[in-house]
């Protein structure tokens, strides 16, 4: 058997001895319980590790990927962890971070076929075809991709912002943002798009849920 998990094996315990040298209480500490701040919703890409690239511990953000940073509406695996994080834990910051280079997005720009992914990527295509007059007027190939990767991110954002989970939060008065960033694999540099809601008013009057009064 191919050896190279050992160095996974490796790495962790070099990772909690560290971490013991630095906090001899550190693993206790967090094993109290989480309070995360901030949700990250991130693409599954290996270059793009929600922790790393922010430089924060591990308790500090509540963590879903998936191929191309998607929130679909259906979803169950993400509803689940995003009604969770907000009416449970009281996350304050829900990030959509995509990134340049995404892989997922270069597919959704393409007509290959690569088997079960080609349905989730699907929803990339919308958004193409949503914008499809913008995109089709850059001719550069990879900047049309940069495009689509930041569109989609918008996209995503406000899908949450249209989620009765979301809209939930905002009525009961508790403090919630989405935000829309795009990460660069070539600087290690996150942007913020203009995209951010933290209120239903932002949205289109079709998505607006009406809570009544308790
Ligand atoms: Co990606």
């Amino acid at each position: 058997m191919d050896k190279a998990y050992q160095k996974l094996i490796d790495g962790n315990r070099r990772f909690s001895l560290e971490k013991r040298f630095e906090d001899p209480e550190y693993f206790k500490k967090l094993s109290l319980g989480q309070k995360p701040d901030y949700l990250w919703i991130g693409c599954s890409d290996s270059r793009v590790p929600a922790n790393e690239v922010t430089s924060t511990e591990s308790g500090e953000m509540f963590v879903h990927r998936n191929i191309a940073n998607l929130v679909v509406h259906t979803d169950v695996n993400l509803m689940s962890v995003l009604e969770y994080a907000v009416t449970v834990l009281g996350v304050k910051h829900i990030i959509v971070c995509g990134h340049y280079g995404c892989g997922g997005v270069r597919a959704a720009m393409g007509n290959g076929s690569y088997g079960l992914v080609d349905n989730w990527l699907r929803n990339i295509k919308d958004v193409y075809q949503k914008h499809v007059v913008e995109l089709e007027a850059i001719t550069d190939e990879d900047k049309r991709a940069d495009r689509l990767t930041e569109l989609n991110v918008i996209e995503q954002v406000q899908h949450l912002a249209k989620t009765k989970i979301v809209q939930g939060a905002w009525a009961n008065g508790k403090q919630l943002a989405v935000h829309g960033w795009v990460y660069g694999l070539n600087s290690g540099l996150i942007t913020e798009l203009k995209a951010v809601y933290d209120d239903k008013g932002d949205i289109e009057p079709i998505y607006r849920y009406e809570f009544s009064k308790q």
